[in-house]
């Protein structure tokens, strides 16, 4: 339905003239819009439906991250924005469903590439970390942006949720990317959370049991 709605905007606009265009300017943006939130919850839903399932496969969790930092940094360059990657030279093997990784690494490192100031370089940190007891990778993705009230923390990996400011700044975006990383960590009994660094930005950790 997307796609013919396209087509027939395209139509609408060669028949309407220069006094439909506003409008018709308005509809194509909520179209994409309505596009990706039809995207995302469809990722939610993924992530849901892997609960219970038991990831044997080990996977290449650094390349996967490599892939996805080339990605946001190809699509950040002309924001003069861009990501610094620190990682040991290897990983020991985790087992994943890639996609869903993919989509948490993905959903985070697109937010601090969206909130972060003009002209600076996110950092992804890649550590062995164990967090209460248990052995794991810990993927930390710092920005140098605004942060996130310190009462509003919480309730960023609720579906749907913007903060104030989010709204206010029309950045775009759903509020569903942080629900998708944080569903997709707990697939792998992992986690993601999230805290104001300190000097400011918002530093957010994916944490994956090996
Ligand atoms: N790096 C960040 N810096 C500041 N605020 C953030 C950051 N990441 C997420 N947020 C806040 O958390 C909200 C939810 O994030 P998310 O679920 O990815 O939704 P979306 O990006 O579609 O708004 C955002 O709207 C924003 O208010
Ligand atoms: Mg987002």
């Amino acid at each position: 339905p997307l796609a013919r709605l396209g087509i027939a905007l395209e139509l609408a606009r060669k028949k309407a003239g220069p006094a439909a265009e506003d409008s018709l300017d308005r509809i194509e943006r909520e179209s994409s819009i309505l596009n990706e939130m039809i995207g995302q919850l469809l990722d939610l839903s993924r992530a849901e439906a892997e609960f219970g399932q038991d990831f044997a496969e080990p996977g290449d969790l650094l390349g996967l991250i490599e892939a996805g930092i080339d990605d946001a940094n190809f699509e950040a360059r002309a924001a003069d924005r861009g990501v610094v990657l620190e990682a040991p030279e290897a990983l020991p093997p985790v087992p994943m469903n890639r996609e869903l990784v993919r989509r948490a690494v993905e959903n985070i490192v697109r937010n601090a590439l969206r909130y972060t100031a003009e002209g600076t370089r996110i950092e992804v940190r890649v550590t062995e970390r164990e967090k209460e007891g248990r052995p794991g990778v810990s993927i930390r993705i710092r920005d140098f942006g605004p942060g996130v009230p310190e009462g509003e923390l919480p309730r960023i990996f609720q579906p749907f949720y913007r903060t104030e400011a989010a709204r206010s700044r029309d950045t775009g975006g759903t509020g569903l990317g942080l629900a998708i990383a944080q569903r997709a960590a707990a697939v792998h009994g992992g986690s993601v959370t999230a805290e104001n660094a300190a000097g400011g930005g918002l530093s957010v950790e994916l944490w994956l049991p090996k």
